[in-house]
């Protein structure tokens, strides 16, 4: 069965102080995580041991990066490899934020060789897809989040996908406080799963694990998640309250 995943995305947020305060704040809330479902906290790579500690013994919530090179180790100043990620036993990474895509141009190419790094180094990529306003304005959505998914994951095997993360996340949900109705969600994760579905099989595409993910709060979360399609959200502004994030938590179906 796949999972059912509230994915925390702090972002470029919190400096180390409020990071760990934040996570004291949230272990202490009232939440609970059944045998399916996750919690990820993504968080900035200078925080993750901290976070993985505060974590610790949990089997159910676990850190994950924000993103990762597209190359081995080597001498690219400033990047931080999947292996190194792997070292540190960070068992998730999110690959093709659209703030990734428009701010430091990472292209399907580059998105796509990141995946297979992190593939490589064992860790399991969350791959975000999602239109801009204008692609939904043109009602041609569909195609432009199906071209996502075939130039980045569709050189990889069917067993590579398998149990595999995908956040959709259209772009003019992302921060703006205005949120895809849980029917847009809906219809899109149906069709991101029947584009799976036609490439790898039905069985394939009912094990991967599909967010939403714009503008996800605790009163929006458990209406969103209910969808059948929906099996979870990934969180950013919201998740960065230790009560609004508890409460997504608990929505997760
Ligand atoms: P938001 O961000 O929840 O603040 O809209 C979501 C994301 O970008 O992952």
């Amino acid at each position: 069965m796949r999972k059912q995943i509230a994915a925390a995305n702090w972002k470029m947020n919190l400096d180390l102080q409020q990071a760990e305060q934040l996570m004291t704040q949230l272990l202490a809330t009232d939440h609970s995580l059944g045998k399916d479902q996750l919690a990820l906290f993504a968080v900035p790579f200078p925080y993750l041991l901290t976070v993985q500690q505060k974590l610790a013994g949990k089997t159910n919530a676990k850190v994950a990066a924000q993103n990762c090179a597209s190359t081995n180790n080597g001498a690219y100043t400033g990047e931080v490899s999947a292996e190194m990620l792997k070292g540190m036993n960070v068992e998730y990474v999110i690959i093709g934020h659209s703030e990734r895509r428009e701010y430091f141009q990472e292209t399907p190419a580059i998105l796509a060789a990141k995946v297979n790094k992190a593939l490589e180094a064992g860790i399991k990529p969350v791959f975000c897809c999602g239109e801009p306003l204008t692609v939904r304005e043109a009602d041609t959505q569909n195609s432009y989040v199906a071209a996502q998914l075939k130039e980045s994951l569709f050189h990889l095997d069917k067993s590579q996908l398998t149990d595999f993360i995908i956040a959709y996340e259209p772009i003019w949900a992302i921060g703006t406080g205005r949120t895809a109705s849980s029917d847009q969600a809906q219809e899109m994760h149906q069709h991101i799963r029947k584009v799976l579905a036609d490439q790898y099989g039905q069985e394939m595409a009912d094990s991967v694990s599909i967010l939403y993910g714009g503008s996800v709060k605790a009163a929006n979360a458990s209406d969103i998640f209910g969808k059948p399609d929906v099996d979870g959200g990934l969180v950013g502004g919201a998740s960065l309250d230790a009560k609004e994030f508890a409460a997504i938590i608990n929505s997760l179906k």
